[in-house]
């Protein structure tokens, strides 16, 4: 079953990737939307979350493809030299992003299951010239990078489309130092809605059904062993949905 929308995930932002725009809204669109028949264009997901700076620092490529439900670097306070790890990177935006802030002292790694994607997020690298910067091919919720090799993790309307959550936030702490931190951009809903109430409001594939609560993320961060969480809603998305910044910290003393 888990396989089962793992692979309808993977096959929609495949088709994204060759389709190279965020206009087709995968994340938001219905259920046609990413076979031409329905593309669905508006601003609560894509390019248009980011300002003006962010947008003319990266390929126009990069920027098309984008298909986040925010921007976590807003967050995130990227500081030159730092190791940053991109969950779900899909076109690349946020790695080129990152790679930018942290300079040629950092770098910066996206993670992406879907070879269309790294297809496209490498050319968008190369447009882009950057030289530190990496896509590896993998699942968010088996990374394939050693304990605490990353100072941050950021990731943008990834979360919610994972069928294992718990697998994701331990993974992220896990590659975290000490000290770490997470700034990521995602859909959450309110807690009165039920996961029934959740999946009436959009598709699986499309970013909505599987969307945590507030009260859940908070309680799935606190599980893997992040503090000082906060969930903070940036704008709407569906009845009782938002787009959400998350942050979080892994303690000093974790080992
Ligand atoms: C909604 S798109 C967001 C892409 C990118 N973060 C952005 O802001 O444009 C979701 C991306 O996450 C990838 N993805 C979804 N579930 C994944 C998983 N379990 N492991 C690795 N990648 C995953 C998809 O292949 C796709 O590239």
């Amino acid at each position: 079953m888990d396989q089962d929308i793992r692979e309808q995930v993977r096959a929609r932002y495949a088709l994204a990737a060759v389709q190279g725009t965020g206009d087709a809204g995968c994340c938001g669109g219905s259920d046609g939307c990413c076979d031409g028949t329905d593309v669905v264009v508006d601003e609560r997901f894509g390019a248009g979350l980011y300002g003006a700076e962010d947008a003319a620092a990266v390929p126009a490529e990069a920027l098309a493809a984008s298909l986040g439900c925010g921007n976590p670097l807003v967050v995130a306070e990227l500081r030159e030299g730092e190791r940053v790890l991109d969950l779900g990177s899909g076109g690349g935006i946020d790695v080129l992003l990152s790679a930018r802030r942290v300079g040629e002292s950092g770098f910066a790694y996206g993670v992406d299951m879907t070879d269309e994607m790294l297809e496209l997020a490498r050319a968008n690298a190369e447009r882009a010239g950057a030289t530190n910067v990496e896509f590896r091919k993998g699942t968010i919720e088996d990374l394939p990078l050693d304990d605490a090799t990353v100072d941050v993790v950021v990731s943008n309307c990834v979360v919610n489309l994972s069928t294992d959550k718990p697998a994701v936030l331990a993974e992220a702490f896990r590659v975290l130092v000490p000290g770490g931190r997470v700034g990521i951009s995602d859909v959450v809903a309110e807690d009165h809605l039920t996961p029934a109430q959740r999946a009436e409001r959009g598709s699986y594939v499309g970013c909505i059904a599987g969307a945590l609560s507030r009260t859940e993320y908070l309680e799935g961060l606190a599980a893997a062993g992040f503090v000082d969480a906060v969930v903070e809603p940036t704008h709407a998305v569906a009845d009782g949905m938002h787009g959400a910044i998350v942050r979080a910290r892994k303690p000093v003393a974790a080992g």
